[in-house]
């Protein structure tokens, strides 16, 4: 591969004897695009495993669920360039029953990954286009690779820019085809749409580039659609992320957007950060109408992940990873890949927003300023005051010496204080979103960190992969339990848990 420049000098693309992953397909190895090497490699393998090989510690009797990711997986050597929300998603998932664990990794079969297979090639460009618009569905690939969810008896799997959610078995991870609610849902879902663990209601909003650029709606514990209300913006808008309350819907209009005539034009989007222009959240009642959005007007910013958001009084609550740079400058050395790779140099740090619902006054501010992204907080306290959210440091070229997303420590920080517990996941080890998993039947009357955190690490020194259980009282005791998984898992986006209650009903 010498003749492969950008992917060389980046950490997590080799091993320490100069060996690459070893299950990747043979065509990404002439393909100098390092999020087709090392730890973002494809994998070709669909495994399952019945009971884990435990390397240290124990299974706690109580972490009865699954941990589930969701990551991108090329099948077939890409038209153009390739970008990782263009890889087809796979679904990684590991079921903790009665102290033993089990494992399944799996294919989501979107339509788009079903054609291309039928054709023995691919057919739809990615998100650094061209775009194609006559293609069938999206002018892109729609691959579901981005989030995934427990609904309706179902796991859901949704795609970062709005695409066709999927509905797959929660044990045997197969696709059952496009979930729509028996007909009920026309539009695509975004994602980070969110299911309200005390409502059992799935919150969902898409966006696009024709006028009135958003919706948002609910659909029922029952699985009927009983809200979808158009929310009217300035122009398109690619908002990642939304925040939820008992009372409120929190939307956001961040100056980060692509200008659609340029788009039809060159059939690339193009996306410019305004940084003169307001970052808008939109508070409106759950289940109001998109004419009673109060928008609050704050300093310019790119926001990818809510942590929390909830209600004091007259104020809401918003707490996430704000970004004032989400285009970082593009290296002219790294070609035409250098906007994609600079557009995935994350930089984020811990903020807290709180509108006043009466005198439409804001207040914003740092909470800390370590790079982290990718958190999560205890999902019982979705839309509750929390105060613990569990993130991941994002690696960098200058302290680290590596220029693409990689995780290299679990933080936990203390909303409140901005104080921070870390664990480094150590030398040539990458990690995944860590989701909280509560202990089996508690509720918020259990102590908020009283519970687990569960990951996936891959390590790039000999591309053994592992998930790894924490105490999420102390994770710098690093992890309580550590297992080993049957094959490298590639890097991979967003993860959630299940509760074995709604997973194991039927076992
Ligand atoms: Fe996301």
């Amino acid at each position: 591969m010498s003749q492969l420049n950008i992917t060389e000098s980046n950490i997590p693309l080799r091993a320490q004897d100069g060996s690459q992953a070893p299950d990747a397909p043979a065509w990404t190895a002439d393909i100098d695009n390092p999020y087709l090497h090392g730890i973002y490699a494809p994998t070709t393998l669909e495994t399952q495993v019945d009971q884990l090989e435990v390397m240290s510690g124990a299974i706690p009797d109580d972490l009865y669920g699954a941990y589930v990711r969701n990551g991108p997986n090329p099948v077939f050597k890409p038209r153009f360039n390739h970008h990782p929300f263009d890889g087809d998603g796979m679904l990684y998932a590991v079921y903790f029953k009665d102290g033993v664990a089990g494992y399944r990794n799996r294919w989501i079969q979107t339509d788009a990954h079903c054609a291309e297979a039928e054709k023995g090639e691919s057919i739809w460009p990615g998100v650094m286009g061209p775009f194609d618009f006559s293609l069938p569905g999206f002018p892109i690939k729609d691959t579901s690779n981005t989030d995934v969810m427990f609904f309706n008896r179902h796991i859901i799997s949704l795609w970062y820019n709005a695409g066709i959610p999927y509905q797959l078995d929660a044990q045997t991870l197969e696709t059952k085809g496009r979930e729509n609610f028996d007909g009920q849902l026309t539009r695509a879902l975004s994602a980070h749409s969110k299911v309200d663990p005390e409502k059992n209601e799935l919150v969902f909003f898409d966006y696009f580039d024709e006028f009135p650029y958003l919706r948002y709606g609910i659909v029922d514990h029952k699985g009927s659609v009983i809200h979808d209300e158009p929310i009217e913006l300035p122009g398109p808008r690619l908002p990642h992320d939304i925040g939820l309350t008992p009372n409120f819907v929190i939307l956001h209009d961040c100056p980060f957007y692509h200008d659609v005539a340029l788009l039809e034009k060159t059939k690339k989007r193009v996306m410019t950060f305004h940084r003169d222009e307001p970052t808008r959240f939109g508070v409106q009642p759950r289940y109001g109408k998109g004419s009673e959005v109060i928008w609050f007007e704050c300093e310019p910013c790119y926001i990818l992940h809510v942590i929390n958001c909830w209600e004091e009084g007259d104020w809401v609550v918003q707490v996430g990873c704000r970004s004032t740079n989400p285009m970082p400058k593009a290296d002219p050395a790294e070609g035409e890949l250098s906007h994609m790779l600079a557009y995935m140099r994350l930089e984020a740090n811990l903020y807290v927003w709180k509108f006043n619902l009466k005198t439409g006054e804001v207040v914003e501010q740092d909470v800390d300023t370590l790079n982290t992204e990718f958190p999560r907080a205890n999902p019982l306290y979705m839309g509750y005051k929390s105060r613990y959210s569990y993130n991941q440091y994002i690696m960098n070229k200058a302290h680290d010496g590596i220029g693409t997303l990689a995780f290299g420590a679990l933080i936990k920080y203390d909303i409140q204080t901005g104080e921070y517990q870390r664990y480094d996941y150590g030398n040539g080890v990458f990690g995944s979103e860590t989701p909280f998993c509560p202990r089996r039947g508690a509720t918020r009357d259990t102590a908020e960190d009283d519970g687990y955190l569960v990951t996936m690490v891959t390590d790039s020194n000999d591309w053994t992969s592992y998930t790894l259980i924490f105490d999420a009282k102390n994770i710098t005791q690093g992890p309580i339990c550590k297992l080993k998984l049957p094959h490298r898992a590639p890097f991979a986006f967003h993860t959630n848990w299940l509760k074995g209650e709604d997973i194991y009903m039927n076992t």
